[in-house]
């Protein structure tokens, strides 16, 4: 069985690919307290002793508000750990995957799909250490996928972590009772966690490189909580529950969706959003 491990192993992603995997791969998910990346040593140490063929690195600060609040210990996780990893898989011959993110772009004004030509402009610490660890990894590892994935939804799931998504935090105030205020000026590329994690045999297989991943969406965020709520069995209620947010980006639209043509040229299609949404709806049969 080949080897894969997975830093950053108590999160959304993590979680969800250990356990769709446990009977395909020798998985060894990592979580802070086994592995901290900032802490080479023991970075070493662990990659050494597990002699993995793949390193699934995730292991992040993900917050873009907390990111902004403390760039120094973001930087030391988000660039500082990501460099530990990649040197660690050097000595050890593994192959890494560097999961990065559409926030690399977010303070490019053009607007979306950027390709993987585009040069990004991130404008948050979260982006930039994003952005810096993925050109400092391809120095330091020739065997490296580089995934910047579009924005992750999904729903609590047993023994796996959660972080914050579309889907998850419209159905969050409809139990709460609070209506969502919504943009509708805002463009992302929405992808369901499953569909990405069921990928990776074949993302193994494809040339290393760096590679935009998800699904693409022509959904204003409005219309996805729209149709979130009409999935739901919710309709009726439309206008109690979500109301339109028109002050946020309103005058400039924000459009971060990626061009993911590169990574379908290879065999990976993933479904647009609206369709990724009412798949995970179905499959959770998710009936308010
Ligand atoms: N979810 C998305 O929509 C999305 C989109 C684009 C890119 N990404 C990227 O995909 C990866 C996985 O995302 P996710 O949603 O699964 O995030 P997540 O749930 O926040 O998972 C990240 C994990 O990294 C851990 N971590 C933090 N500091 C660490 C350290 N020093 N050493 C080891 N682990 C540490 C966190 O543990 P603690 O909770 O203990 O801090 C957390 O369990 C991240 O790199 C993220 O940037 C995610």
């Amino acid at each position: 069985m080949e080897k894969i491990l997975l830093t950053g192993g108590n999160g959304f992603f993590c979680t969800r690919f250990a356990q769709r995997y446990q009977n395909t791969y020798e998985i060894l998910s990592a979580n802070t307290s086994m592995l901290d990346v900032t802490n080479e040593a023991q970075v070493n140490e662990t990659i050494k002793n597990f002699n993995p063929d793949y390193v699934i690195h995730a292991a992040a600060k993900a917050s873009t508000d907390f990111c902004n609040e403390n760039p120094e210990l973001a930087y030391k996780i988000n660039v500082t750990g990501a460099i530990n990893v990649a040197k660690a898989c050097k000595e050890v011959h593994s192959k890494m995957i560097f999961i990065s993110s559409e926030q690399v772009f977010n303070g490019n004004t053009n607007g979306g799909p950027y390709t993987e030509d585009v040069t990004p402009c991130p404008d948050t610490v979260y982006g930039q250490n994003k952005l810096e660890a993925e050109g400092l990894l391809k120095e330091i590892l020739p065997e490296l996928w580089v995934l910047r994935f579009t924005w992750l939804f999904g729903i609590p799931e047993r023994n796996c972590g959660m972080s914050a998504n579309i889907l998850w935090g419209t159905l969050t105030d409809i139990l709460k009772g609070k209506k969502s205020l919504v943009t509708p000026n805002e463009y992302r590329g929405l992808t369901y966690v499953h569909e990405v994690i069921n990928q990776f045999p074949k993302i193994f297989q494809i040339p290393y490189g760096t590679y935009h991943v998800g699904s693409h969406n022509d959904l204003s965020r409005y219309d996805i909580c729209t149709l979130i709520i009409k999935e739901v069995g919710l309709e009726h209620r439309l206008n109690e529950l979500l109301g339109k947010d028109l002050e946020k980006y309103k005058n400039h639209t924000r459009d971060i969706r990626l061009c993911t043509d590169k990574i379908k040229s290879f065999g990976l299609e993933f479904s647009e959003s609206a369709d990724g949404v009412k798949k995970c709806i179905k499959e959770f049969k998710l009936k308010l």
